[in-house]
């Protein structure tokens, strides 16, 4: 057991589980935060975001005594010998992280922090932000790690208690390892790095897999058009064991709140630096591309124009198991559509109310059941991979259409029930029938 009390500074989606998840190892942790509304609102167990198995952890937390939670950073961190720092690093604007708010947090915990204190930077940050650290904190006796999460929104607690990796990066090699021995529990590689190739890790993980995913909806493009299919393409690449079989789902292309600002901001550490890297800008363009592509196979269902045509929507949060959606590629397509006058009526298990036009999302009327969804709706296009819309009854939904054209973005919608109740299915990656 980890020898000294872990602070946890802000508890948003990553500090909460990785809060949670280490009480349920066994240390003793404490969550600041300085929203104090949410820090009451915790206390209490009532979990603010949408992610499985996060309720029960914190309430277990909080039973055995382990988890608590107090207003602002200062009160988390006096006394305590391990600072993780989950505070938002949002993207500034001009592609870089805004690192403000975990400096100001820094700067504020700097002084009061107990001699032989670690800081362990969570959140992504760029390259260099350990070193900048330890320059505002000015301790010699502070130690900075940085420690990059690996979580996955809607299987967060699932990605924390079973990583493939747990990555430490520190010019001080003791206190890396004492960082990873807080996950000695898990029996998962340590990869003890410099601050510069951990920070690192985590942007070149990110991109990667945004690069992956880029990959494969172009792969999809061309099957659809020479008779081939992704998912079986997919499938035969997989088994490659230097290639994998995940992240190769064709779709409406990635987003959420990770990839696109990752690999902005890694594409700007590069431009920062003068290296070349095309692949990243291809990765983008990729992206829009195959945003595009959804949104040509609705226009043409709809017979060319979608200018006054019904379009229902079938999910709108960047992916299933969460709410969440920021960068949301299925708003990104509906941006599409509203541009060029189709009116959106959306479905989405998980967003009960309206979606109100901002920078990366179109007004879409949200409604609260799929059949609702596709009441007068000319084209159906499934957009997010929710369960519920492979178990849907196609001839009700065929009910409410005008039209009878189901674009298929996620691969969801079974052919032959499609076709059993009058349907046109179009799919991604393999030709419409
Ligand atoms: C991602 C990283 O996976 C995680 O390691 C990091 O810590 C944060 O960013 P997350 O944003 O939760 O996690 O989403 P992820 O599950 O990776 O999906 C990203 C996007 O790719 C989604 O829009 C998803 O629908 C899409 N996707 C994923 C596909 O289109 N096909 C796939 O095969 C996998």
């Amino acid at each position: 057991m980890a020898d000294g009390r872990i602070a946890v500074i802000g508890s948003g989606y990553v500090g909460l589980t990785s809060g949670a998840c280490l009480a349920s190892l066994g240390h003793d942790v404490v969550c600041g935060d300085s929203d104090a509304t949410k820090v009451a609102a915790l206390s209490r167990g009532e979990v603010p975001i949408l992610e499985p198995g996060l309720d029960e952890m914190v309430a277990k937390g909080i039973a055995s005594g382990r988890l608590t939670f107090v207003h602002g950073a200062t009160a988390a961190a006096k006394g305590s010998r391990y600072i993780f720092l989950c505070l938002p690093t949002p993207d500034g604007g001009d592609g870089r992280a805004d690192l403000r708010i975990v400096h100001n947090v820094v700067a504020e915990i700097g002084p009061v922090l107990d001699p032989g204190a670690i800081l362990v930077t969570k959140s992504t940050v760029p390259v260099g932000t350990a070193h900048d650290i330890t320059a505002t904190v000015a301790r010699p006796d502070i130690a900075v790690v940085s420690n990059p999460e690996f979580l996955q929104e809607g299987t967060a607690v699932r990605n924390f208690m079973n990583p493939d990796r747990i990555v430490v990066g520190s010019t001080d090699r003791v206190a890396a390892e004492a960082v990873a021995e807080l996950y000695a529990a898990f029996g998962a590689p340590s990869v003890v790095t410099s601050p510069e190739s951990s920070e690192l890790i985590k942007y070149a993980s990110n991109a990667f897999l945004a690069m992956k995913l880029s990959f494969i909806n172009s792969i999809g493009a061309l099957a659809e058009t020479v008779g081939a299919d992704v998912a079986e393409i997919a499938n035969g690449m997989g088994f490659d064991e230097r290639i994998g079989p995940k992240f190769l789902r064709t779709g409406p292309g990635w987003g959420g709140s990770c990839f696109p600002k990752d690999t902005r901001a890694l594409a700007t550490i590069a431009a920062d630096h003068h290296v070349q890297f095309p692949l990243l800008e291809a990765t983008t363009v990729s992206n829009d591309q195959a945003q595009d592509r959804v949104a040509d196979k609705v226009r043409a269902a709809a017979g060319g124009s979608l200018d006054g045509v019904v379009v229902a929507l079938w999910g709108l949060t960047f992916k299933a198991g969460t709410d969440d959606l920021r960068d949301s590629p299925a708003l990104a397509v509906a941006g599409r559509l509203a541009a060029e006058g189709a009116v959106l009526r959306g479905y989405d298990p998980a967003i009960s109310v309206d979606v109100k036009a901002g920078k990366d999302r179109p007004d879409v009327t949200v409604v609260p059941d799929a059949y609702s969804a596709v009441a007068g709706a000319e084209v159906l296009v499934v957009l997010t991979e929710w369960p519920i819309f492979s178990e849907l009854d196609l001839v009700k939904t065929a009910e409410g259409m005008t039209g009878r054209t189901i674009v298929d973005g996620r691969g969801m919608i079974d052919p032959a029930a499609a076709a059993a109740a009058g349907f046109r299915l179009v799919p991604l990656g393999r030709p419409a029938h």
